[in-house]
């Protein structure tokens, strides 16, 4: 996936992006950044990119010609049949969230365009701009810091930008859970321990603390995540969207549904859903269930579905297709 910052200081947005994942994301070209001045494209002989508003008011505006052959000079490079996106961050814009990011990550060339002063003139956002996206209400004093939060975000999701053990934490917001309490060693620091169910070995009773910590701290810190995390759980306890098994070692539901610690969670919930319960005779065996050995997810890998359509991979390696 291609990044494209359209921008008046490059080096803001590419010094922040070279560092750490992204960076690193880079370097292993898994993801390619590029900032382009939009300096370097105005006509103006004194290299002025901005104006007086006509109306009056306060502050500048950035003039189209250079937003417009800045954005010309990077879309003549992209492929015509390229997957492409341009993303004005702006306040006026809707608030960034999880899901946009994992609809952009679907790009081929995400272009970002960064305003400063009062704004863009609005002639040129209305023919180049895809989408408006904002990182907050609040006002910065540019796009840059927006761009770099939307990249972090999307590349992150690129495949191979981040290692196994890191994407797993996408999954448990995906949920519209937060992330359980997290502990490292020691074992006792500052007279606090542990939490003992922690260090049982028991994995069934780990995730089941671990979620009800998620939901405590959901319910504490964002009770409108957490509202849309009980809607979500209703609809798939009565079972709507589930769309039954496509055959016997694959379980397709099609809604968005939630799995913040695994497959026991997903199968409890698929089997109650269907109407029956784990251990009849004509569901899968809870206890004979193998480990899940996959899951796909998004409007894309299931062709015709306008939801987010799931599907787990269960059961017998040997017979499952994936
Ligand atoms: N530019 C200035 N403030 C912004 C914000 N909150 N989100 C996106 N772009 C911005």
């Amino acid at each position: 996936m291609r990044f494209h910052i359209l921008t008046l200081f490059p080096e803001m947005v590419m010094n922040g992006l070279l560092t750490s994942i992204t960076g690193r994301a880079v370097k292993q070209n898994k993801i390619a950044i590029e900032a382009t001045n939009i300096r370097d494209y105005t006509l103006d002989k004194h290299a002025k990119v901005d104006d007086y508003p006509y109306g009056g008011g306060a502050g500048m505006l950035m003039q189209a010609q250079p937003v417009y052959d800045a954005y010309q000079s990077v879309a003549d490079r992209i492929p015509e049949d390229a997957k492409k996106r341009v993303v004005y961050v702006t306040p006026q814009g809707t608030p960034f969230t999880q899901q946009m990011a994992q609809d952009f990550a679907a790009c081929d060339d995400l272009i970002l365009l960064c305003g400063h002063y009062e704004g863009i003139d609005e002639r040129v956002l209305e023919e180049v701009v895809t989408d408006y996206v904002s990182i907050g209400d609040y006002v910065l004093t540019g796009g840059e810091l927006a761009s770099m939060v939307i990249v972090d975000a999307v590349a992150r999701l690129v495949p191979d930008v981040l290692n196994n053990d890191q994407s797993a934490e996408t999954e448990s917001f995906h949920g519209n859970l937060l992330e359980y309490p997290q502990y490292s060693r020691p074992e006792v620091w500052h007279d606090k321990k542990v939490p003992q169910v922690l260090l049982s070995g028991n994995q069934k009773k780990i995730n089941e603390w671990r979620l009800e910590q998620s939901v405590i701290r959901t319910q504490e810190r964002r009770p409108d995540l957490y509202a849309k995390y009980e809607e979500l759980q209703d609809s798939v306890n009565k079972g709507i969207g589930f769309s039954g098994f496509t055959d016997p070692f694959r379980i397709q539901v099609v809604g968005t549904f939630v799995d913040p610690f695994g497959i026991q969670n997903h199968i409890d919930h698929l089997a109650y859903g269907h109407g029956k319960k784990p251990g009849d005779s004509d569901m899968m065996q809870q206890d004979s269930m193998e480990p899940m050995h996959g899951i796909r997810q998004g409007k894309e890998d299931f062709p015709g579905t306008h939801h987010d359509a799931h599907e787990l991979i269960v059961g017998n390696k040997d017979k499952s297709t994936e």
